[in-house]
């Protein structure tokens, strides 16, 4: 059986040139950065060498790059080490419902454990945070706004530059997870975001896993979550990842300038995933028509359940995803779909289509010929009686 793989928004296969970027690293450059040795200083140097092409990329300053593990830990360091910084400023942060776990969280172990008020901005149908409903949240005492570039499940991309501006005139720290929004919008500097926090990941644009950086302008730096060494400026301790960092800023050499979603390629691909979708009874494209990621289609089922559907697609070799699984191995209904008023059906029953570089026509082909039967075979298996009734 041939695998489909849609599901680019979970993660990319890696790059042959970021791969090979990152071999000498593993064979010839090992030492640690921190050797006062020769062989530490070679790593150091190179250490050096990525820190400044990162910036590059970015348009930022050497020192504002923080690498880190992933997007997980960018996004924690951001919100968890900037609340703790600003903390005399006030204690309140606003932030949208439909944020990934990695923001969520953050700001409910903030609110639990750290005397932190959370406002979370409601979206509309499509997803969309409103400027309006962001101005009224702030506060005298609000210290960070944190809303993500774009949704990893629906795709819709939020209007960042304005929501920072809006942040910047009243004097407030604003991240912006834009994990799921580098290598597939056209970017030119972080100045053009209007941010003061961004969180990068490397896996999502064909680099390794366990890579990332969060791009922080100085002077105020976020406090450390890490403690045990003066590593990456004494902003996270910790023997470097100089490996992942190779793949990592190979990546955003190589992917971020020019999207590597190519949005002329995958447009005619989604249109045609949509017009599927719009065709089909009970199904309901989510997100926004307008302004949304070229690669992401997402839609939910009347009368079927997001489990049946995924295994449905799987057993026609075809990868796609939902929401987000839950520690038992389970999937939690979708917190985006519910924020879109969706309702509880709809969030049980998401499906999620992440195209990327080497989606085909042939693919979604594919994709249109079984599409129609999982979901009418999911459908009938969810009105079987159990054998209680
Ligand atoms: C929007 C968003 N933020 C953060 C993350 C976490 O990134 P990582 O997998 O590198 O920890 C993801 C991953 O799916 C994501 O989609």
């Amino acid at each position: 059986m041939r695998t489909i793989y849609f599901d680019y928004n979970a993660t990319t296969p890696l790059d042959e040139r970021v791969r090979e970027a990152m071999m000498p690293v593993l064979d010839q450059v090992w030492g640690n950065p921190s050797s006062v040795h020769h062989v530490g200083r070679q790593a150091r140097a190179l250490l050096d060498d990525f820190r400044e092409r990162a910036a590059l990329v970015l348009g930022c300053k050497p020192s504002e790059v923080i690498f880190t593990s992933g997007g997980t830990e960018s996004v924690n360091l951001a919100i968890l080490g900037t609340a703790r910084l600003l903390r005399p400023k006030g204690r309140h942060i606003v932030t949208s419902a439909i944020e990934h776990h990695a923001v969520l969280h953050c700001c409910e172990y903030l609110v639990r454990n750290e005397g932190f008020n959370v406002t979370y901005l409601p979206v509309d149908r499509e997803g969309l945070v409103s400027l309006e409903a962001l101005e009224s949240a702030l506060r005298p005492d609000t210290m960070l706004v944190s809303i993500m570039a774009a949704n990893n499940e629906i795709g819709t991309i939020q209007p960042i530059a304005r929501i920072g501006a809006l942040c910047h005139q009243r004097g407030i720290r604003f991240h912006t997870d834009a994990v799921q929004w580098f290598g597939k919008e056209p970017f030119d500097d972080v100045g053009s975001l209007n941010a003061d926090l961004i969180s990068v990941c490397a896996h999502k644009i064909h680099g390794p896993k366990g890579a990332g950086a969060l791009c922080a302008a100085s002077p105020l730096f976020p406090k450390p979550l890490l403690f045990g060494g003066a590593h990456e400026n004494e902003h996270r301790a910790g023997t470097e990842n100089l490996a992942g960092i190779a793949g990592l800023v190979t990546a955003m050499e190589l992917f971020i300038p020019e999207p590597v979603f190519c949005r002329e390629k995958l447009m005619p691909l989604a249109k045609r995933l949509i017009a599927l979708v719009d065709r089909l009874e009970g199904v309901q494209l989510v997100g926004s028509r307008d302004s949304r990621l070229a690669n992401t289609v997402s839609f939910v089922t009347e009368g079927s359940d997001s489990i049946a559907l995924l295994a449905g697609l799987d057993l026609e070799g075809i990868c796609a995803s939902s929401g987000s699984a839950c520690s038992a191995g389970s999937l939690e209904p979708s917190h985006v779909i519910r924020a879109l008023g969706l309702g509880d059906e709809a969030a049980n029953s998401l499906v999620r289509f992440s195209l990327g570089r080497e989606s085909t026509h042939e693919e979604v082909a594919l994709v249109e010929a079984v599409l129609p039967s999982v979901i009418e075979r999911s459908q009938r298996l969810n009105k079987r009686p159990t054998p209680c009734e």
